[in-house]
């Protein structure tokens, strides 16, 4: 197969490069997803399940014991007629080592749910191939095989309790029989297919665990993939070594060597490459990483956009010129920006009117680029990850064209053909917390590796409704830094994935200095998270809350009420917009 470019598309939603760079992925690791529909899964994107349970997968440093097998993936990238069309043909193709059907936000019930084609079992048990259902997926392994589905007479979102069976192959050697995980679904297991056993049940009884060893086919309704659910990680680890028979060997060293090689090739001995610096982790790393690809031929650029944090441009750039020693030119774009907002209170209208301008900016930059070096720039460095390019795509058999748009994240899809960049994406396959791995590898300093992650449209999507209201982002500066302060002070920064705060564009009434007041209310957040994808709330003392509250409404004029965000993701997002 040839070398796919995973860190770069041209123009679309890389589709087809998402697919490559997954399928090199899974040639590395013999590890095959099957996500939904074949012919969509093909050459549409993976399901959020399926993009995390890869994540956890490289987590478990599955082995580059390269394949023998033949990855030429036959993209039938198209509107296939029938999912059950040429299906063995592509497993057999992809030989893959082991399956997974993923979870998706579907129901077997409903027509034209994504299936598996017809043979697919039995061509999994002829080939020995063990075959993993996760929620939707074991609700269609269970469907197919003969069992029964029915909706459940009250759906299980969230965390929850489940108790598993021991002496079970998915759960032997479990430290208890009961474990928290992470639920979320409607339809339940009723009936089982023949020679399956039920090794784990929610509380209410829902069948949460299934397993056939004869025919290695096993099924789990919560999601092990995702980080809250507690021993999930081990349970996927048990399937894939000790079941499927997997060795691991792939590290972050992998990742590392692979993508400079990639951005090598990609940008060639002398395209010049600019890149915009968030001041966050993501965009630092995949410019230290393109630096180390291509040097010189590397233009980055601050864009300060008037929604930043507290004194957030100075900082930034000292950060950039002492630890990073990357040259950085600081843009100045508020004033622009702040104009185009003012009035805008549509969430989405507001993310894209910041991408927009976002592109003008560099389109600007890049005539900058051309005068001083004499080549025009024809690559633009992004930071963007997993997450945002799940949560920007259409999941596979929605039947949606384009996105259920949870958020349009401005980094992913969208940036116009005329831009004339090509990207370079090198971070796009990985999570967070693999980014910062990557980080530390190339000794970015830890000031970029730890800081919490900050969206691209800033202050945006914290001061809800319109940011330029009198005092809004004033507001919310002097508040967040109060409250990030005293994190800080508490020494609890880096036990918290992300903390910020939100201006809400309401007053209520309050009583300071004897005095009726009417006055904005804050809202603090702050989330454990491994991903961004899923979220808890971190659970502060209440004297932390109790401080940092009088603090801030004795501190920040207009304030008199703060409140504490207590929701997961999901339901809510992490941003409040
Ligand atoms: P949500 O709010 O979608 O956030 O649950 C998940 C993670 O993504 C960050 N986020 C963004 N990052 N551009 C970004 O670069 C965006 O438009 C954007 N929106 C949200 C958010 O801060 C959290 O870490």
């Amino acid at each position: 197969m040839p070398t796919a470019r995973p860190g770069t598309r041209r123009g679309g939603c890389g589709k087809r490069r998402d697919l490559l760079c997954f399928f090199d992925v899974l040639r590395h690791r013999r590890f095959f997803f099957f996500s939904r529909v074949l012919p969509r899964f093909v050459f549409s994107r993976f399901s959020n399940a399926a993009r995390q349970a890869a994540e956890r997968a490289r987590r478990a440093h599955i082995s580059p014991q390269i394949s023998r097998a033949r990855l030429t993936v036959s993209v039938a990238r198209t509107r296939h007629p029938s999912p059950h069309a040429r299906p063995q043909k592509r497993i057999t193709d992809q030989n893959p080592s082991v399956i997974i059907l993923s979870g998706g936000p579907n129901s077997v019930h409903v027509e034209g749910a994504p299936t598996v084609p017809e043979g697919f079992f039995d061509h999994c048990q002829a080939h020995s191939i063990p075959v993993l259902g996760i929620c939707y997926g074991m609700q269609l392994l269970v469907q197919r095989l003969g069992g029964q589905v029915e909706a459940a007479d009250k759906a299980e979102y969230g965390r929850m309790p489940v108790h598993t069976v021991n002496d079970s192959l998915l759960f032997k050697g479990e430290p208890g029989t009961s474990q928290q995980v992470w639920m979320s679904h409607g339809d339940e297991a009723t009936r089982l297919p023949e020679g399956f056993a039920c090794v784990g049940k929610s509380d209410a009884g829902a069948v949460v665990a299934i397993e056939d060893p004869a025919r290695k086919l096993f099924g789990l309704q919560y999601h092990p993939e995702v980080t809250h659910s507690e021993r999930g990680f081990e349970t996927i680890k048990r399937f894939l070594f000790d079941i499927a028979g997997l060795t691991a060997g792939w590290s972050m060293q992998n990742v590392l060597d692979e993508q400079i090689a990639v951005v090598k090739e990609t940008v060639g001995p002398d395209a010049h490459v600019i890149c915009a610096l968030s001041g966050g982790v993501d965009s630092a790393v995949a410019a230290t990483l393109v630096h180390r690809a291509i040097g010189d031929r590397l233009h980055c650029c601050f864009v300060d956009n008037g929604l930043l944090r507290f004194e957030e441009q100075t900082r930034v750039m000292k950060m950039f010129k002492d630890h990073l020693h990357l040259p950085v030119t600081c843009i100045d774009d508020s004033a622009r920006l702040l104009a185009k907002l003012k009035g805008v209170t549509d969430p989405e209208k507001k993310r894209k009117t910041i991408g927009a301008q976002f592109i003008e900016v560099f389109k600007e930059y890049k005539v900058d680029v051309e005068k001083k070096t004499g080549v025009r720039p024809t690559f633009l460095v992004q930071g963007t990850l997993y997450p945002d390019v799940i949560e920007s795509c259409p999941p596979p058999g929605s039947d949606q064209k384009h996105s259920h748009t949870i958020k349009s994240h401005h980094n992913v899809g969208g940036l116009p053909k005329e831009l004339g960049f090509e990207l370079v994406e090198p971070l796009r396959m990985l999570f967070k917390d693999e980014v910062r791995k990557l980080g530390l590898l190339m000794d970015v300093p830890k000031q970029f590796i730890s800081r919490h992650p900050f969206p691209g449209p800033g202050l945006a999507v914290r001061v809800l409704g319109d940011v330029c209201a009198e005092g809004a982002l004033d507001t919310i500066r002097a508040v967040d830094e109060i409250y990030i302060n005293a994190i800080r002070e508490a020494g609890l920064y880096d036990q918290i994935w992300q903390a910020f705060a939100v201006f809400l564009p309401i007053k209520s009434v309050g009583v300071q200095g004897d005095q009726r007041t009417h006055s904005h209310v804050v809202g603090l957040r702050a989330i454990t998270s491994s991903d961004g994808m899923t979220a808890d709330w971190f659970q502060f003392e209440p004297k932390f809350l109790q401080e940092v509250s009088a603090k801030i409404c004795n501190q920040v004029k207009n304030v008199n009420r703060v409140v504490y965000d207590i929701t997961s993701k999901p339901p809510s997002t992490v941003e409040w917009e």
